[in-house]
């Protein structure tokens, strides 16, 4: 039997021979006391990369957001974010149950909100409203399907909420992404934020663990909020030696996944052209349209698991397809035999 092709997302990636030695040899401490140089060292780097004065090591991308904007806001104060925003739809409603944040949906264009949509939405400040505290922006936008956010735009936003008071954050989970995209370097998004998060186990390839960026005022925050969410961890060096190496190696070939993605749109528009829309494959996610083809994602995920192909099958008629470092060129074109096949 081949080996699956799983398409389900850039998350799945299993750490590399490199990572593991990186593991195996990691120097420790105890990271909740602060002396564990591999983790200080990471933070210290990524800091540095992304132009922020400290950085902060958690487990997950969820719980950089929160973090993120805990350490911005109070509770009953209220964030502004595109309506599709990841941490609004898909982290289990805990900016509100733990953070205690109303939420402000803006209908974004493809994850997009403009500056003049903040503007307007940004409350004047009174004892009704709840207080507008921070924007928050994704880059790459997941449910818009890995859309970078335009760099003029995010530095517009940042110019209105600076004028009004209000912070930004960035939940650059898939940031590295748009950088490898554009050769925009990561740092210039990051510096239209006052927080920024990013993963090191999307594309980048690693097991486990996010960065949070930021301030040193926000990170000294940021290490409480940590810590009563139970995200402090001990002798996490282990983890954070394959992340350095996903920082350090995984930047430079995310292309090879952006033309993976562009290789399975183009495939799949041959088998209907109004199933997916190839130029807006940015990086490295495809949402295929089953409509066209009369069918809902979890049947075609069902039948395609059966050809060996793996895929999320939520409910409807949207699937996405996401590339990544354990998918090779060659794997795409099974894939696309497979979905050709089912999708007959
Ligand atoms: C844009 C975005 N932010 C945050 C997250 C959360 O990351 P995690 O799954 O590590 O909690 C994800 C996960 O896919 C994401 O796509």
């Amino acid at each position: 039997m081949p080996e699956l092709v799983d398409l389900r997302s850039d998350t799945v990636t299993r750490p590399t021979p490199e990572m593991r030695r990186a593991m195996a040899d990691a120097e420790v401490g105890d990271d909740v006391l602060g002396d564990d140089p591999t983790v200080n060292a990471l933070q210290d780097y990524a800091a540095e990369l992304l132009g922020k004065e400290a950085g902060l090591f958690v487990p997950t991308g969820s719980m950089g957001n929160q973090v993120s904007l805990g350490a911005l806001t109070r509770p009953g104060d209220e964030v502004v974010c595109d309506a599709g925003a990841h941490f609004l739809h898909y982290e289990g409603g805990s900016v509100a149950a733990h953070l205690g944040l109303v939420m402000r949906p803006l209908p974004g264009s493809n994850g997009v909100i403009d500056a003049a949509q903040v503007a307007a939405a940004v409350r004047p400040g009174n004892d009704h409203n709840p207080r507008t505290a921070v924007v928050a922006i994704e880059n790459t936008h997941n449910s818009a399907g890995g859309k970078i956010f335009p760099l003029d735009e995010a530095r517009a936003i940042s110019k209105v909420c600076g004028e009004r008071d209000v912070k930004v954050h960035l939940d650059g989970a898939r940031l590295f992404n748009a950088q490898a995209a554009t050769g925009i370097p990561a740092r210039e998004w990051a510096s239209c934020a006052d927080s920024m998060s990013f993963c090191f186990s999307k594309g980048l390839g690693a097991p486990i663990g996010s960065m949070v960026c930021s301030s040193q005022e926000v990170i000294k925050e940021g290490r409480r909020l940590r810590k009563r969410l139970g995200g402090g961890m001990r002798q996490v060096g282990v983890i954070a030696a394959a992340a350095r190496v996903a920082l350090e190696r995984g930047v430079e070939r995310l292309g090879e996944d952006h033309a993976n993605a562009r290789k399975l749109a183009e495939g799949l528009a041959q088998l209907a052209p109004e199933a997916v829309d190839v130029d807006g494959v940015e990086t490295n996610m495809v949402y295929l349209n089953l409509a066209p083809f009369g069918r809902q994602a979890p049947e075609v995920s069902d039948a395609l698991r059966a050809e060996g192909v793996l895929t999320i099958g939520f409910p409807g008629a949207a699937m996405r397809l996401v590339t990544h470092r354990d998918v090779s060129s060659s794997d795409l074109d099974r894939a696309l035999d497979a979905l050709r096949r089912v999708l007959a």
